[in-house]
């Protein structure tokens, strides 16, 4: 596949709490219908940044634009119209424990109010289906699904609202290595069967090698790499992130 335009660029953002800084001037785009990574150890100011791209912690300087629009610059009652336009699926899943998984992946479309309950209902259930998940985990509780599971589940309640982009919080993190594999090829198939871009946090890379097109890899306040995994094994760039046997194994060697 090829992409061409730019659906978010981050310009010479920098970042700080207090006067510790996390992020130093750095800039990156991701083009439409990619899948994206944020990676870097823990500590790397990965969450940081996800949280400036989501309206939730202003930037100390630089500019986020989604769609050639700066979004911090934007008046408060515009944003909705561009966060309207996104999901995040959470790195716990953050699925509602009183609620059937129906009811939760249904919730953020019967809060638009547009639909009827029962379109919600056929619309949650064909996401249910598309995640993987089986017929009868609709009418499950949270509790009673695996980890995994939980994750499909939080993944249909971010495709309901068909958003333009999605963003993943480490989304196989808590995940044994068969899952992860396998939760990897379903954001693939997604994305073959939408026209989203996805955005995933990861400290991870071993988990995703096989959906991500390209990557931007923060340490030490810096984008120290931003490309494929292809580019970055000619690049020569050494990084403690690929020291590890997981790393090794994403790396092919
Ligand atoms: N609200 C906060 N106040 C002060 N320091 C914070 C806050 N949130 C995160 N940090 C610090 O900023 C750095 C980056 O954090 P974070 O973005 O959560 O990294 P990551 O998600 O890559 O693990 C860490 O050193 C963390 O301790
Ligand atoms: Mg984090």
């Amino acid at each position: 596949m090829s992409y061409s335009k730019n659906i978010i660029e981050v310009s010479n953002l920098s970042t700080r709490y207090g006067d510790i800084t996390i992020h130093e001037n750095i800039s990156f785009c991701v083009k439409e219908f990619e899948i994206f990574a944020i990676l870097g150890g823990s500590g790397s100011g990965k969450s940081t940044l996800l949280r400036n791209m989501l309206y939730l912690q202003k930037p100390y300087t630089g500019e986020i634009k989604f769609f050639g629009i700066g979004i911090w610059e934007l008046a408060e009652s515009k944003r909705k119209v561009i966060l309207d336009r996104c999901s995040i699926m959470f790195q716990f899943g953050a699925l509602f424990s009183s609620m059937s998984v129906l009811d939760n992946v249904g919730m953020p479309l019967a809060q638009k109010g547009k639909f009827s309950k029962l379109e919600v209902e056929k619309l949650a259930l064909f996401w249910i289906d598309k995640v993987g998940l089986p017929k009868d985990s609709a009418y499950k509780f949270p509790h009673e699904l695996s980890g995994g599971m939980k994750k499909r589940a939080s993944l249909a309640r971010a495709l309901i609202t068909s958003p333009k982009i999605l963003f993943l919080d480490e989304p196989t993190s808590g995940l044994d290595p068969k899952s992860a594999d396998t939760f990897d090829e379903l954001i693939l198939h997604l994305r073959e069967i939408t026209n989203t871009t996805i955005i995933m946090v990861t400290h991870d890379l071993d988990s995703i090698k096989d959906s991500v097109d390209r990557f931007i890899l923060l340490e030490n306040k810096h984008i120290v790499f931003c490309g494929s995994l292809q580019e970055l094994k000619s690049s020569g760039v050494k990084t403690e992130i690929f020291t590890g046997l997981r790393g090794q194994r994403a790396l092919g060697y």
